[in-house]
């Protein structure tokens, strides 16, 4: 089978589609012959060497997808097989096949597509884990969205309309301010030309949000508790700051943790403030909370409150042009890879 391959760290010359072996179901595992799998921008951090989690190189990575369940081991019922599926997986998702234990493969409806199938998993699992689980998400918050045109912003801003008079701040590239207006946000914020901080005081007459998803880190950390109103909380989720270009940069990186906030549980105590951080990739082991979220997720897909916007979908063997839309900050949404001709 073809299997999407990070040779060695480095930039996307390093992506390559190779020949390897199909894995064969274990015990309460099944085999899914996948159709598309998800891009993340975690995918692109391990292919430039700054993503410890993922395995060392040579690698496959990929942590979604969907397709059909073509075989089935021990223990598993084999009337699974056949089943159109939604596919979690910890790596190895970037390939024509993937074995998961059976309860990562879910179950879709006929009125969901393959498409909507691979976008949803990590980048709405995210967001939902982050508003309704460590958040509460109460009508009339506010909530200030980073990367607002990306996958996991926009599942955010989308999963925000379902609370009532919930106002979104989002950042993004002023040519994304359409799109992200579109999917929800009250007010795009051209992070790129504007101070965001600035901005969100002005818009909220001084007085912040309520909370802060942020995936950007370092600095960034800084100025979102400082945006924070009592009660407020701020969600580090990533540290995309880290990835300025297609390769790693030492001199990036260094500044980039020295300008990590440091606070105290007495500060914290004293201006009524939270902080917490979320990795969905290390819940593995809590897959009953993240398999209950991911039926919530469906069940708002079905009722039409939720919807994958897909920006592209590119041949595996095109791999190098779907890391350099994230990489070049083009994309609007998720971006997908295809298997069939
Ligand atoms: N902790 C978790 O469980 C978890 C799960 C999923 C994702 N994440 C994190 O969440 C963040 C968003 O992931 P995603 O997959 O939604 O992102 P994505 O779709 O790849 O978003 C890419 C967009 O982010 C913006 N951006 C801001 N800073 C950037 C930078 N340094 N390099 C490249 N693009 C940058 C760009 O848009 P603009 O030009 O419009 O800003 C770019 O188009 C990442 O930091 C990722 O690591 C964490």
């Amino acid at each position: 089978m073809r299997a999407l391959t990070i040779a060695r760290h480095g930039g996307p010359e390093v992506l390559e589609v190779r020949e390897i072996a199909a894995p064969e179901p274990g015990p309460g595992q099944v085999r899914v012959k996948l159709r598309f799998a998800g891009l993340n921008f975690s995918d692109v951090m391990a292919r430039q060497g700054m993503y410890p989690d993922a395995p060392p190189p040579p690698c496959v990575v990929g942590y979604e997808g969907s397709g059909d369940i073509e075989a089935v081991g021990e223990g598993v019922d084999r009337a699974r097989i056949g089943e159109r599926v939604m596919v979690l997986t910890r790596f190895n998702g970037q390939a024509e096949m993937v074995c998961v234990p059976s309860a990562q493969a879910l179950r879709i409806s006929d009125a969901m597509t393959y498409e909507d199938a691979a976008a949803l998993p990590v980048v709405y699992l995210t967001a939902y884990h982050m508003l309704f689980r460590i958040s509460h998400l109460r009508p009339k918050m506010r909530v200030l969205v980073h990367m607002a045109g990306g996958g996991v912003g926009i599942a955010a801003l989308q999963l925000c309309r379902t609370v009532e008079g919930v106002e979104t701040f989002g950042t993004a590239s002023a040519a994304k301010h359409d799109a992200i207006r579109a999917e929800g946000c009250t007010h795009p914020i051209d992070y790129r030309n504007k101070d965001y901080a600035e901005e969100v005081r002005r818009l909220t007459d001084n007085k912040g949000v309520d909370l802060v998803l942020d995936p950007l880190g370092g600095r960034d950390w800084k100025k979102g508790i400082e945006l924070l109103r009592p009660a407020g909380m701020l969600i580090a989720f990533g540290f995309a700051n880290m990835s300025t270009g297609e390769t790693r940069s030492v001199w990036n990186m260094a500044t980039q943790i020295v300008g990590v906030p440091m606070f105290t549980p007495m500060g914290l105590m004293d201006k009524n403030r939270a902080v917490a951080g979320v990795n969905v990739g290390h819940l593995w082991d809590e897959l009953e909370m993240l398999t209950e979220e991911a039926r919530e997720l469906l069940v708002l897909y079905e009722r039409g409150l939720i919807k994958p916007r897909i920006d592209a979908i590119v041949p595996i063997e095109r791999a190098a042009e779907a890391h350099a839309r994230l990489t070049g900050r083009q994309n609007v949404g998720k971006v997908l890879f295809r298997f069939t001709a």
